[in-house]
Parts: structure tokens; C-alpha cells; sequence
């Protein structure tokens, strides 16, 4: 029996609970709406719903049974599973993944707090009285560029606050699986929901709430193509954690009787919500306040045209502080996932302690992150391919590692893992039916391979 056994999920709610936990932050949040606004709106909202069920559910359904059968991290799970085979490489690929994305991830969760920070104090908007006089907010684009510029692209404001983000995932990952990751879960998650709905039912009042939801919900057709299709598969990916060992580490931690199919289905099902609400809050706030599409683009969303949004309503500091406490604590739930991967491996592999794990795992990025976050600073003129170091790593993870990994856990889980591993972990061991194994398994062996190339090769041939 490995060391694992002792590390495991309470409940069922509580190992819900966290996968959700992970899976719901920057990428439903940030990432969504943004490519909504990009790829035609509603139409880009169907194909990603039909991406997570035909695509999502199946590669999520390949790595939790990976991880529950194999009861191990990311690498031992391959290890363990076909100790002949190099298929452990696919492991140390999804480490190599989880740490890019850590990179700048805790980056992004920084400003989040950053923003959550000078809400609170009331700096955010100090200033703001003055531009606006005579209720003119002609200007405040310019005011909250400002105020972003200020607290993204100066060396110093962001890496602290990202420091602060990876002190705080040093104190949650020390506590371990059940009273470190299922314990913060726990408390975030439902208070996110709570915010969300807060938010929707003030944004879903103002007056350019129904053109907000009608270009959000009525499909132009038109605007599907090849790219939407490609762009709706990697925030699938992105969004649901898949592709690099996150719901593999998670999977270990689920009891033996966890019903693998039904949690997966939740897990996609609350992830879309998450989205669509997120759409609700966002669209309506756009379309009611007439800013420019150009303002949907990337970071300036939710830094620059949210605040915007903002200080044209009454209670402008209390919305300011509801929203940003959302998407942080959105987006802490996933950093926990994203950094336990490489945690399991140090300390499965090595028989580190999970203290020692934690320290070696995340002090190193308190300069790499530092790295990152000056790529909007100092190091701006730093090119990687011509890309800021930011960027490059996110392309690099998101755009390569990710999908490389989703193929590699669908071609190994389909061919070449022990005969029946699918069927026996959706099944628990056939002592509950799955009606399903065989579809899923067809996805997993053809389309699903199929379908993620298309991600790698979509930029060659631009
Ligand atoms: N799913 C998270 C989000 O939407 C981010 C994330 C956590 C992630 N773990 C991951 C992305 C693993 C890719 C792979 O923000």
C-alpha cells in the first residue's frame, strides 16, 4: 500500500467540492467572456458547451481513472500502472505544465488580490471623483488604464502581492489534502457562488441588461469557423484543468466508492454555470455602460473596464470588492491544484515530508513568478519568440503542453493501459453500472485524439 492511503478526500461533497475548486477560476471567469467576445458570442457558448460534454467529460473521465487506479501522482500513476513503458514521461510532461502555468498564474491571482486590496482601501477609485465631476465619464477609460498601468506594469505592487499569493498556498498546501485543499474548497466555493448571484442580480436590473443577453445568447452562425471550433477546445482544456496531471493528483485522493461519471458531469456542469453566469454579469454591464468592444480584449476586461463599469453605479466600492474577492477566490482554488501536482511527485517520489514538498515546490517561484510579473515592467523588452516572457509561457502551456498531455493520457488510457482500467473504474469494480463505457471509450481512443491535434496544428498552417 502506498503512502497515499492516508491522503484522501472526507467526502463526497468535500472531493466535489475541491475538483470544482479547481477547475472553476481565471479561465471561467477571465478567460471566458473574453473569448466569447472574440468568437461571435453565443455561438462561441454552444460550441463550448458541446466541447466539454463530447470532449471535456471523456478526458476528465480518462484521468480521474488513471488516478484512482494507479493511487499515485502524476508520474508514479503511469509508473505504477505499466512499469515496463516509458509512459511516466507523460507525467513529468504534465509537472513540466503545471509549474509554466503556476508561473504565471500566481502572477494573475496577484492582481487579483492587488485589485481586491486597493478596492478595499478605496485607492482604486481615488481620483475618480474628479474625472467624473459633473457625471461626465468620458475620461475614466484613460483613469483606469492609468490604474492599471500602475498596478500591473510597475516592478514592484504586483510582486508582492504575489508573493503573498504563494505565501498563502505554502500555509494551504502544508495542511494537506484533507485539511489544507478540501478545507479552503469548502469555504471559497460556496461564497463564490453566493457573489455570483449577487452580482448577476445587479448586473441583470441595469438597463442594457436585455441587449447585453441578447448578443450573449442569441447564436450568429455566421461566425463559426475552424478557429472558434479550435478556440472553444482549448478554453475547454484550460477550464477544466485537463492535460496536465491536476484531476490525476485529485483522482488519487477519491475513495474507492466514488461515482467517477457523476462527479465528472458536476464538475463540466459547474464549470459551465460559472461561465455563463460570469457572461451574465459581464454582457449586460457592457452593453448598459456602451464601452468599446476593444475594452473586452484579454487582462484590460476585468482590470480596466469592470472598475469602469463600476464607478458609474452607486455602491461602486462595495461591487469593486464583491467581484474582486470572487475571481480571487476563484482563482486560489485552482492555484492549489495547479502547484499539488508537482507536491505529490516530490512527495510521493522522493518520501519528502508534505512541509518540505510544499517549501521545495513553491519557494523557487517566488523568483520565477517575479520573473514573470516584471514582463510587464522591466523585462517588458525581453522577447521569447517574440513574446514577452508572460505570454511565451502561457502560449507555450496553454497552446502545446496542455493539448501534447490531453493526447497523451487519451492515447495511453485507450491503447495501451491495462485492458479494462475505463470500465473498471467507472464501474467501481462492477459494482455499479456505467451505460456509457463504450462511447466514452471510442472518444477516448479516436476522436478525442483527433479532435485535441487539431489545437497543434491549426497555427502551422496560418
Ligand atoms: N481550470 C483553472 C481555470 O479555469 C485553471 C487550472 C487549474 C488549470 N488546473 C489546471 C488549467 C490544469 C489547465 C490545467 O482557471
Amino acid at each position: 500500500m502506498s503512502s497515499n492511503d492516508n491522503k484522501q478526500f472526507s467526502s463526497r461533497l468535500g472531493l466535489v467540492v475541491a475538483t470544482v475548486g479547481s477547475a472553476v477560476g481565471l479561465g471561467n471567469i477571465w478567460r471566458f467572456p473574453a473569448e466569447a467576445q472574440a468568437n461571435g458570442g453565443a455561438a462561441f457558448l454552444l460550441l463550448y458547451v458541446a466541447c466539454v460534454f463530447l470532449l471535456g467529460v471523456p478526458v476528465m473521465l480518462a484521468e480521474f481513472s488513471l488516478g484512482r487506479a494507479g493511487r499515485s501522482d502524476a508520474f508514479g500513476v503511469f509508473h505504477k500502472l505499466s512499469p515496463r513503458g516509458k509512459w511516466w514521461l507523460i507525467g513529468e510532461l504534465g509537472i513540466l505544465a503545471s509549474y509554466t502555468i503556476g508561473c504565471f498564474y500566481m502572477v494573475v491571482t496577484g492582481w487579483t488580490f492587488e485589485y481586491l486590496f486597493n478596492s478595499v482601501t478605496g485607492d482604486l477609485y481615488d481620483g475618480m471623483v474628479q474625472v467624473a465631476a459633473g457625471g461626465d465619464f468620458t475620461n475614466a477609460d484613460i483613469f483606469f488604464a492609468e490604474k492599471m498601468h500602475q498596478y500591473i506594469s510597475t516592478p514592484w505592487p504586483p510582486i508582492i502581492f504575489t508573493w503573498l499569493v504563494i505565501l498563502i498556498n505554502i500555509a494551504v498546501l502544508t495542511g494537506g489534502v484533507q485539511k489544507g485543499i478540501e478545507r479552503l474548497s469548502n469555504i471559497l466555493m460556496p461564497l463564490l457562488f453566493v457573489v455570483l448571484i449577487v452580482l448577476c442580480c445587479l448586473t441583470l436590473t441595469l438597463p442594457g441588461a436585455s441587449a447585453g443577453l441578447e448578443w450573449f445568447l442569441k447564436p450568429d452562425f455566421s461566425k463559426i469557423n475552424a478557429m472558434t471550433v479550435i478556440n472553444a477546445m482549448g478554453q475547454t482544456f484550460f477550464s477544466l484543468s485537463l492535460g496536465m496531471g491536476t484531476l490525476i493528483t485529485y483522482a488519487s485522493y477519491y475513495p474507492a466508492n466514488t461515482r467517477l461519471t457523476f462527479t465528472s458531469v458536476i464538475v463540466a456542469m459547474m464549470s459551465l454555470v460559472v461561465a455563463v453566469l460570469m457572461g451574465f454579469v459581464i454582457f449586460p454591464a457592457v452593453a448598459t455602460y456602451g464601452l468599446t468592444d476593444h475594452s473586452l480584449v484579454g487582462a484590460t476586461l476585468v482590470f480596466q473596464t469592470l472598475p469602469e463599469v463600476f464607478a458609474c453605479l452607486p455602491g461602486t466600492r462595495l461591487w469593486s470588492i464583491l467581484f474582486f474577492a470572487l475571481l480571487f477566490m476563484a482563482a486560489l482554488t485552482s492555484t492549489v491544484s495547479i502547484m499539488e501536482v508537482t507536491i505529490a511527485f516530490l512527495s510521493d517520489r522522493f518520501k519528502l515530508s508534505r512541509a518540505k514538498a510544499c517549501v521545495l515546490t513553491l519557494t523557487p517561484l517566488l523568483l520565477l513568478s517575479s520573473i514573470c510579473s516584471l514582463s510587464f515592467s522591466s523585462l517588458s523588452d525581453v522577447k521569447l519568440f517574440g513574446m514577452t516572457i508572460f505570454d511565451f509561457l502561457d502560449n507555450f502551456a496553454t497552446n502545446i503542453l496542455l493539448p501534447v498531455g490531453s493526447i497523451a493520457i487519451c492515447v495511453y488510457l485507450g491503447w495501451f493501459a491495462p485492458k479494462g482500467l475505463l470500465h473498471k473504474e467507472l464501474t467501481n469494480n462492477g459494482t455499479v453500472r456505467s451505460l456509457l463505457t463504450g462511447v466514452i471509450l471510442f472518444i477516448i481512443r479516436y476522436i478525442a485524439p483527433v479532435m485535441i491535434s487539431a489545437i497543434l496544428i491549426a497555427p502551422l498552417l496560418k
